[in-house]
């Protein structure tokens, strides 16, 4: 899907990272990595913003443990990297789409979508963390969803997804605790881009109703770039706002 890419003068630099930080993006294919990706690359004060797939080399897919260990062990040499984004996500694809009521739920589903969204995450969690530097400040955010929001649930439906995302955040906020104790500068957050036009808001209007990755990347790296150590374990919006867990 063709998305705006930020311009050279519209790109969000992270003013809280050393000058020559290094960046990762898992999911730089997509729409939302994809612009991540973008805005790290204009920013002068990146020296290198590297983006992960199923398809770059090395290669990430969050459907074989050993890849994901397999690439964090090659880009540990280049580290520390300062910026861990994990972008990807899966809302609906060969297994049908989200639940909207209990008899349309089935094992195929929930463990495609569990696989990808949750126990994949948890496994870049476990192999990336390591990566970022042990001093000084380093920021790793997973996009979550405000739908895996279990105090915001007021519509029901989706059950895989928000789930998934449910679990995803207590993932990111229990590793929070744990990394604290060996990287005390390090920001690890769950955050929600809003709605955005791409392949996975597309069958919800998402062309219609979304709005532009490039700007839900910059709100959210502007979001990162004022987060302090002691809000490490957060679920954040687009704006700033934070989200009930
Ligand atoms: N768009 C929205 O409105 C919205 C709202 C709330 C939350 N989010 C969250 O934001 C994140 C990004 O969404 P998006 O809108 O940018 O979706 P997208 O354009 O569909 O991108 C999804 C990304 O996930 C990757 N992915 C899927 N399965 C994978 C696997 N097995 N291994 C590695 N990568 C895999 C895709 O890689 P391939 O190119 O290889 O398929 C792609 O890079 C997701 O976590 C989503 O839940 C999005």
């Amino acid at each position: 899907m063709s998305q705006a890419q930020p311009t050279a003068t519209s790109f969000t630099s992270l003013q809280s990272l050393p000058d020559g930080y290094r960046a990762l993006v898992i999911g730089s294919t997509g729409a939302i990595g994809s612009a991540f990706l973008a805005h790290l690359q204009a920013d002068p004060r990146c020296a290198l913003a590297v983006g992960l797939g199923r398809h770059t080399s090395p290669a990430v897919d969050l459907d074989d443990e050993a890849t994901i260990a397999a690439a964090a062990h090659q880009l540990k040499a280049q580290g520390p990297w300062h910026c861990i984004i994990h972008a990807a996500g899966l809302l609906h694809g060969p297994h049908g789409m989200p639940e909207k009521r209990l008899g349309q739920l089935n094992y195929a589903q929930m463990e495609a979508t569990f696989r990808i969204n949750t126990l994949g995450p948890a496994l870049v969690l476990a192999h990336f963390a390591p990566l970022l530097p042990k001093q000084g400040r380093g920021l790793l955010v997973v996009l979550s969803a405000k739908v895996g929001s279990i105090g915001d649930n007021r519509l029901g439906g989706w059950y895989s997804y928000r789930a998934s995302k449910a679990a995803l955040n207590m993932l990111v906020k229990t590793a929070s605790i744990e990394v604290a104790r060996t990287h005390p500068q390090a920001v690890l957050v769950a955050l929600h881009p809003g709605t955005v036009n791409s392949a996975l808001s597309a069958p919800f209007n998402g062309a219609e109703i979304g709005r532009p990755a490039a700007d839900a990347a910059g709100d959210m790296l502007r979001v990162l770039d004022g987060l302090a150590p002691e809000e490490t374990g957060s679920f954040y919006a687009y704006s700033g706002a934070p989200l009930p867990w």
